[in-house]
């Protein structure tokens, strides 16, 4: 939880350096938003390794049963068995960093950002074959589940770090993002170099070499004591280089002071210290274009959906300027930046979708608005009805400029909390991911319209219904029940009447849903 409350937190000390009168109004509001949507998350997304994806080059990807293969393999070729798991942090340490340079990747998470960090390792440490890294979590599980399949993983919690304990953690409230600057901190003291990255970050390629290109510690003429991903006009705790220097071991015991007499976050201390230290402290900024925040990759490049703008000079892209697990994890699926298959979310062969287009605009962005939460409502009983589930359309922007993703109308961790296990991403035919069976199953185009409606296009398939005021469940299932293949398709569904289930007390809870699902973005979900 921390994990997340840290990230959207990093988003709010930009906004709070604008408007410190906001921040204090809203944070309350933000919190509460979080918790509910946490809880979704929780009840949504049973969190179990089943399936981890390989990635074995740029084309080849492969699908394993991780837990299955590893014991198979193990059995077989009788490796010396090493456990990915340490008695002590040093220990921990001087087994991942790199052993000539000193340098150790630290990334933090505690359980509820465990998909996010699984992730980040297929996407950014798997994928280019980073040996030298080392997770850190304050939950067990968390880190047996990494252990699992051979990652190392570090428990750092109160009474394991050298009982400094009790003095940093009170039991009422334990910061668990104060971790990351003990353990930063703890690392620099033991003579390592720092790379620091949150889980929510992507790699496009190791970021070590460019790093040393632009903070070379043996050159002296590029010599610097820390290297951060600049962020609209403060350092980035969030990926960032901390060169073993007394001057930086000085700022990170700054950290650690704010961190033990403050609530102020890691972000915030990072800045402040600095600021106070700025004559000793050699700061460098990592260069902007390859180093991007969640602002600028997203928003400033517009950037929604795979594809869009490939960004061929990026080395590191850090997912904040957005609130909620929910909407970040959304943002990485859309642009085909999620390589964690939890529960076949990709790979299954078995499950079978839905899928509709938002081809119109109904003459200003609210009828527009309007019709297109409709169009959701019909997709989701429509698939509550034939147990398929919906792939989400681009939805219109305001003034009907461009596409957008539903990120952009609805709170995601709201939406999550009815829908959340029933829909897939717009890109997600287009995935790599998804077995071809799915992705290349001839479909026809159906629409439904009433009795005098226009064809809206051509070659569609028309079922008319009578019923002006709802549609029947047992309609929906003569029409599009015997449909095998795996994705039904329709051309949009506008104006459909609302349909009913037969089952009054499953009618009356999808109704409930509705009600509850769909509450007014505001922006970067806020
Ligand atoms: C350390 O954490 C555990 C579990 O979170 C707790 O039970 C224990 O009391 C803590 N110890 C101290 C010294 O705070
Ligand atoms: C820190 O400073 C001391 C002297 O004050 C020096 O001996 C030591 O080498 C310095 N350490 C680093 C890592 O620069
Ligand atoms: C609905 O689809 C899921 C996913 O393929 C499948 O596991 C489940 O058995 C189906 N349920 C019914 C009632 O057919
Ligand atoms: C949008 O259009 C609808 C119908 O065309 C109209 O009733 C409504 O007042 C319009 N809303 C705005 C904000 O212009
Ligand atoms: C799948 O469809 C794409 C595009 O229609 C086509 O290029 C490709 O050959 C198809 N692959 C298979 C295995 O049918
Ligand atoms: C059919 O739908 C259109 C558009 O929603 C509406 O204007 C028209 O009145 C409807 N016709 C009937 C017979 O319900
Ligand atoms: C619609 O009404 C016509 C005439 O009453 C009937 O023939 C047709 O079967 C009905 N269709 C549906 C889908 O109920
Ligand atoms: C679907 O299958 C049932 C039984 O096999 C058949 O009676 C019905 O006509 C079929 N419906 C359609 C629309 O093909
Ligand atoms: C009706 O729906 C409710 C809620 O989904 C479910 O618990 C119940 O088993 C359903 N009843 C029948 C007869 O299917």
């Amino acid at each position: 939880m921390a994990f997340s409350i840290g990230m959207f937190v990093r988003s709010l000390v930009q906004r709070n350096r604008t408007s410190r009168f906001r921040v204090i109004v809203m944070l309350p509001l933000v919190i509460t938003t979080f918790l509910m949507a946490r809880t979704g998350y929780v009840q949504n997304r049973v969190m179990q390794v089943r399936n981890a994806v390989i990635q074995k080059g740029p084309n080849q990807v492969c699908i394993i049963n991780t837990a299955k293969a590893i014991a198979e393999e193990t059995t077989k070729k009788k490796i010396p068995q090493q456990t990915f798991s340490f008695t002590s942090y040093s220990e921990a340490l001087s087994s991942q960093a790199d052993s000539e340079s000193k340098v150790v990747f630290l990334a933090f998470a505690d359980m509820g950002g465990f998909p996010m960090a699984m992730n980040f390792y297929l996407t950014s440490i798997q994928r280019y074959d980073i040996r030298n890294v080392l997770f850190v979590s304050s939950s067990e599980e968390f880190c047996s589940r990494f252990q699992a399949i051979e990652v190392a993983c570090f428990v750092y919690m109160n009474e394991s770090a050298h009982d400094k304990a009790s003095v940093y953690l009170s039991k009422d409230f334990i910061n668990k993002m104060n971790i990351r600057t003990y353990m930063i901190l703890e690392a620099l003291q033991l003579g390592y170099h720092v790379i620091h990255s949150d889980v929510d970050v992507v790699f496009f390629k190791n970021p070590t070499e460019r790093i040393f290109d632009v903070c070379h510690f043996r050159d002296p003429e590029k010599v610097c004591d820390v290297a951060a991903l600049w962020d609209s006009g403060a350092h980035n705790a969030g990926f960032l280089f901390i060169r073993n220097s007394n001057a930086s071991i000085s700022m990170y015991k700054s950290m650690e002071h704010t961190a033990k007499t403050t609530n102020i976050d890691d972000q915030k201390a990072l800045n402040g210290a600095m600021r106070s230290l700025k004559k000793e402290l050699r700061i460098t900024s990592l260069p902007g274009a390859e180093f991007q925040s969640g602002l600028q990759f997203f928003d400033n490049s517009q950037r929604q959906f795979a594809g869009d703008h490939p960004c061929t000079h990026c080395i590191v892209m850090h997912n904040n300027w957005i609130v909620s697990m929910e909407a970040k994890v959304y943002r990485f699926k859309e642009m085909h930046m999620w390589l964690y298959d939890q529960d076949e979310y990709y790979s299954s062969t078995q499950r079978r979708y839905l899928a509709y287009q938002n081809p119109t605009y109904f003459g200003n962005d609210s009828t527009t608005l309007a019709a297109e939460r409709s169009s959701l409502i019909t997709a989701l009983a429509i698939g509550l009805i034939l147990n398929r589930t919906v792939i989400l359309p681009k939805f219109v922007c305001a003034k009907k400029a461009q596409q957008c993703t539903i990120l952009q109308h609805y709170l995601l961790g709201i939406f999550d909390q009815s829908f959340g296990s029933s829909y897939r991403e717009h890109t997600f035919l287009q995935n790599e991911l998804v077995p071809l069976t799915v992705r290349n199953s001839s479909r026809w185009t159906y629409v439904l319209l009433n009795s005098t409606e226009l064809i809206p296009s051509f070659g569609v398939k028309v079922f008319r219904y009578n019923e002006s005021q709802e549609i029947r469940q047992e309609t929906i299932e003569k029409w599009f029940g015997n449909e095998t293949n795996s994705v039904l398709q329709f051309h949009s569904l506008y104006n459909v009447p609302r349909i009913v289930l037969k089952n009054a007390t499953a009618d009356k809870e999808f109704k409930g849903k509705c009600e509850k699902a769909f509450v007014k973005a505001k922006w970067h979900q806020f």
